[in-house]
């Protein structure tokens, strides 16, 4: 199986495939087009990224790596230099790069029936809904694509059950979020976000959002004391913020707090649930049971935008027909998807190998120099390291000095890299990523 799989990797080197084109940055004629057809070559990175700039939104600011194909914890890129991926597209790739089970559902599902859209009821919707609900233990969920749809969706349902359970005055209601969040990029999550680069040139504003300080819960406590609450989210662990993680116990506390003032606790588990921080939930660590769940990114295992929120009746069904939808929310394939990823997190224990692998990587990174490496922070395999940035040398020169020797990661907010790898990696690749890290940072 190896070798024919190593022997199809020598293959598709050779044999170019149809997405390559000759020149990047270029308008092409028609025959311009066919003489292409003829000439086909392998782009290399450089026409990657000139390709990309010219014709696609500056909206990213991608590391220079031009990626063609991934497989459990290796990327490639289109020169054939293998890569560890230590981003795991944020949190999406916890089961791996094209795991053969994901694939599988994927493929079989595709041939069959795609999309139907919900005027419509489909064969496996509710066999999903029935698994995820059972797997966390909650009444129903409600399916949508990206993560950022599984954020509104909640703040939907929080604002509907304000006003038709808890009783607060039409249009008055609040959600609570915690300074630092991110959960996304449309017009009410840029409205929650204390990060200028979200939200400065983009008003105006969503109403009815409050912020109170990550991690304290003196301030939660005094906002929700004001009776036109409906809802606090909260990432258990803050991601992009640099993976922010709270004191032990803060999540308890909220769990009290939300229940005294009777406020829904919202967990908006999209980057660091399944498995990610080394429990099925994040909120697992602390025991505690928030009233909504929001789960994305990694509930396809990377393949496909599937997202959920999962709340008990009294919540979810203050949504009526008609009041929120999506076209592909629910669709046969992202189901089908939806069910192998999670059945994958199952199988493979992927939250204990999370746990363990987490503490040798943790424990490992705590012996680099503390003159380069300040911190490092996490839980399970969502981590970080600080890097005390000097006139020579930033965190963006440590990701690029990485990737020189084989190890993809990004910054996040300036000095903090995120060190997030498929949570299928075992001991030895743990092993040998951290020779790589230490060698680069000790190269400074
Ligand atoms: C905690 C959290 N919530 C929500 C989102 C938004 O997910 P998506 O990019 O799929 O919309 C993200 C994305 O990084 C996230 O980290």
């Amino acid at each position: 199986m190896n070798s024919m799989k190593s022997l199809m990797r020598g293959v598709s080197r050779v044999t170019p495939s149809l997405t390559r084109a000759v020149h990047s940055g270029m308008r092409t004629s028609s025959s311009a087009a066919s003489r292409a057809k003829t000439q086909e070559r392998p782009m290399t990175s450089e026409e990657v990224f000139a390709r990309e700039d010219r014709y696609g939104a500056h909206n990213y600011h991608p590391l220079p790596v031009a990626l063609e194909r991934g497989e459990g914890v290796h990327m490639w890129d289109v020169e054939g230099r293998r890569y560890f991926d230590f981003l795991s597209a944020y949190s999406a790739v916890n089961q791996g790069h094209c795991h053969p089970k994901i694939i599988a559902a994927l493929t079989a599902q595709a041939s069959r029936l795609t999309l139907t859209s919900r005027a419509f009821y489909n064969d496996i919707l509710g066999a999903y809904e029935q698994y995820i609900t059972g797997l966390f233990g909650y009444d129903k969920v409600l399916p949508m694509n990206t993560g950022v749809e599984g954020g509104e969706t909640a703040c939907k349902l929080a604002r509907k059950w304000a006003y038709s359970v808890k009783g607060i005055p039409k249009y008055e209601a609040k959600i609570v979020f915690a300074a630092g969040n991110f959960w996304g990029r449309t017009m009410a999550a840029i409205s929650s976000s204390t990060d200028p680069s979200s939200y400065d040139g983009f008003g105006p504003f969503m109403p009815g959002f409050e912020l109170v300080p990550y991690n304290d819960i003196p301030a939660l406590e005094k906002a929700l004391q004001d009776p036109h609450v409906a809802a606090f989210m909260v990432e258990p662990i803050q991601g992009e913020a640099g993976v922010v993680v709270p004191d032990a116990g803060y999540l308890q506390k909220v769990r009290e707090l939300c229940t005294k003032y009777n406020v829904l606790f919202i967990a908006d588990e999209v980057q660091t649930g399944l498995c990610r921080t080394g429990r099925r939930l994040a909120v697992d660590h602390e025991a505690v049971r928030p009233d909504l769940v929001i789960l994305g990114k990694a509930l396809s295992g990377g393949v496909y935008p599937v997202s959920a929120v999962l709340c008990d009746d009294e919540v979810m069904l203050t949504i009526k027909p008609g009041e929120h939808g999506s076209t592909y929310g629910g669709n046969p394939l992202a189901c089908r998807v939806a069910i192998a990823a999670l059945e994958v997190l199952e199988e493979e224990n992927l939250a204990a190998n999370a746990e363990r692998m987490g503490q040798i990587l943790r424990a490992e990174l705590n012996k680099l120099p503390r003159e380069i490496v300040s911190g490092v922070r996490g839980k399970g395999l969502l981590n970080a390291i600080i890097i005390k940035e000097t006139k020579d040398y930033d965190a963006w020169q440590v990701c690029l000095r990485l990737r020189d020797n084989g190890l993809l990661a990004k910054p996040t907010h300036g000095d903090i890299i995120r060190l997030a790898p498929p949570l299928t990696i075992n001991e030895q690749e743990v092993r040998e990523c951290v020779e790589i890290i230490s060698r680069t940072i000790l190269s400074f």
